[in-house]
């Protein structure tokens, strides 16, 4: 685990799925590797509000969690037809159902491992839009970062790729790019 597989070496995959937890920049680095690549990008909560027709605040206070979660699925599913495309996942896709395996055997994951102090920093200010931590204050919402890690890590850890950062730097990106070129997925 951790680094691709033989199997995906000198294997170009048909898509590549971003996972970490909020505000680990899937969004923000999918759409720059996209564009390095000459590749779409999907954002999979743009893709469930624009169905949906209403942000994710919204479906979580109407409809509730586990309805989130069943918008989710189906959404990542839907991009399992995409070609070229960088899917840039909501930070809990990967972690009900059966969604990891799904997105492992279709396509090539890459982790964006962040640590919490990282994290933290860039989600103060950001909590709105993000039902699970809009009331948290800054200490609680460290707690809640720790403490959710402890378990979606070992979920995020499946992806073929584990990336990490330490710090908000451009040369994030040239890293995925030389980690896709060395096991020649590029
Ligand atoms: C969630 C992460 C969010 C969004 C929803 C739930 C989570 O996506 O899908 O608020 O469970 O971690 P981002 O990781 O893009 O913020």
């Amino acid at each position: 685990m951790g680094q691709p597989t033989d199997i995906l070496k000198n294997c170009t995959p048909d898509r590549i799925f971003l996972v970490g937890f909020m505000g680990s920049g899937k969004t923000f680095y999918g759409k720059k590797l996209a564009e390095k690549l000459g590749w779409g990008f999907v954002d999979l909560d743009e893709k469930i509000e624009q169905s949906a027709g209403m942000t994710i605040a919204e479906i979580f206070e109407n409809d509730g969690h586990f309805s989130f979660r069943g918008l989710e699925q189906a959404a990542l599913r839907e991009t399992f037809y995409f070609t070229k495309t960088v899917i840039a996942t909501g930070g809990g896709a990967p972690c009900y159902f059966e969604n990891m395996a799904e997105m492992l055997e279709n396509g090539l994951i890459i982790y964006l491992k962040t640590p919490p102090r990282l994290l933290a920093a860039r989600l103060v200010g950001e909590q709105n839009k993000r039902p699970l931590i809009t009331k948290l204050a800054e200490n609680e919402l460290r707690d809640f970062i720790k403490m959710q890690l402890t378990v979606r890590q070992e979920i995020y850890g499946k992806a073929q790729m584990v990336i990490s950062q330490s710090k908000n730097d451009l040369a994030f990106l040239d890293k995925i790019m030389e980690n896709l070129r060395l096991f020649n997925v590029f």
